[in-house]
């Protein structure tokens, strides 16, 4: 089988100046995309700003004979967001690839999360993926052509202390990216999400330092590269990412339980029906639950 090549395609890398967005900038550039390195260069907090993160890995792909440009708007505002499409449009005329990657931290225990603390984190991640989105959709639609991955996080997934504004926009993500890929079905564009674990300055302090040599930011890269190829025909789902595995993430429901005559008693002495997991169901739209529901009725 031939190598997955990207010669041809235009690819933003959100959140490139550092850790995963870094190396999948630099895998897309060595397989032959031309990358607009988006950064906004601030601190893990969102706070400052500096072209030096993006320019650095722009000047790596240069030296190693790639094409790429330097873009440092934020994803968080509507204007920075168009912004990071017209420089992929202004350079190279089109985009085939969105990796919205970018991303920040507020951690603190939910007693003591701030109303800032919880809308910052929303906007970069959530708000953020949906405004780049925005941005490229008209163009991916009108080539009849498009991939979008975006970045969740097993902490959206399963929940995690001190996380409840990253949790929220993680999951967000899952939303946003089943829902683009009903929508972008007609057009032939995908969408899916990683939720990654990879040892980057978001991780480091948390992580055991033997996970640096295995939970590499290039063992995410791998399957983003995949996931963002014309050859996969995957859309809507979501996959954990780390050290090299790579697993489907789907939202299940179990078989339920049903009764006319639904009471809250009845609720209670059926909780182990409801809580029942096998035979699952995994509905893809919404319209396969509604019809479960419908035919437990039958
Ligand atoms: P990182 O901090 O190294 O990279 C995030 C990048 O996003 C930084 O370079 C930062 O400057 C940039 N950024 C922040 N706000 C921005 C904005 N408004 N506009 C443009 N760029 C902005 O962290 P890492 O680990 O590489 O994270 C990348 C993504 O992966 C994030 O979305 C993160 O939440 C997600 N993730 C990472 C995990 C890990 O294990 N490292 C686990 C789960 C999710």
């Amino acid at each position: 089988m031939s190598d997955l090549r990207f010669d041809g395609k235009v690819a933003i890398v959100t959140g490139a100046g550092h850790g995963l967005g870094r190396s999948h900038a630099l895998l897309l550039a060595e397989r032959g995309a031309k990358v607009i390195v988006n950064d906004l260069g601030g601190a893990l907090d969102g706070s400052g700003a500096s072209t030096g993160p993006a320019a650095e890995v722009v000047e790596l792909i240069t030296k190693n004979g790639g094409e790429a440009v330097v873009n440092a708007d934020s994803v968080a505002t509507p204007e920075g967001a168009q912004a990071v499409v017209r420089a992929a449009l202004d350079a190279f005329g089109r985009i085939d690839v969105l990796v919205n990657n970018a991303g920040i931290l507020r951690d603190k225990s939910f007693g003591k999360m701030t109303v800032e603390d919880f809308d910052a984190v929303i906007a970069v991640h959530v708000r953020g993926a949906f405004l780049v989105s925005r941005a490229a959709f008209p163009h991916m639609k009108e080539q009849g052509y498009g991939r979008i991955v975006n970045t969740s996080s097993p902490a959206g997934l399963f929940g995690n202390f001190g996380q409840a504004n990253y949790s929220t926009a993680k999951m967000g993500l899952v939303g946003l990216t089943k829902t683009l890929g009903i929508e972008g079905a007609r057009a032939n564009i995908k969408a899916n999400a990683i939720a990654p674990l990879a040892w980057t300055r978001m991780t480091e302090t948390l992580l055991p330092a033997e996970f640096e040599a295995k939970f590499t930011p290039e063992r995410i890269s791998a399957l983003v590269a995949y996931l963002a190829h014309e050859s996969c025909e995957t859309s809507g789902e979501v996959f954990s990412v780390g050290g090299g595995r790579v697993a489907r993430v789907f939202v299940a429901e179990g078989p339920g339980w049903r009764d006319d005559a639904i009471t809250p008693e009845s609720v209670r002495d059926n909780w182990e029906a409801v809580m029942a997991e096998q035979p699952y169901l995994q509905p893809t739209t919404l319209g396969q639950q509604a019809g479960a529901s419908m035919q437990a009725m039958l």
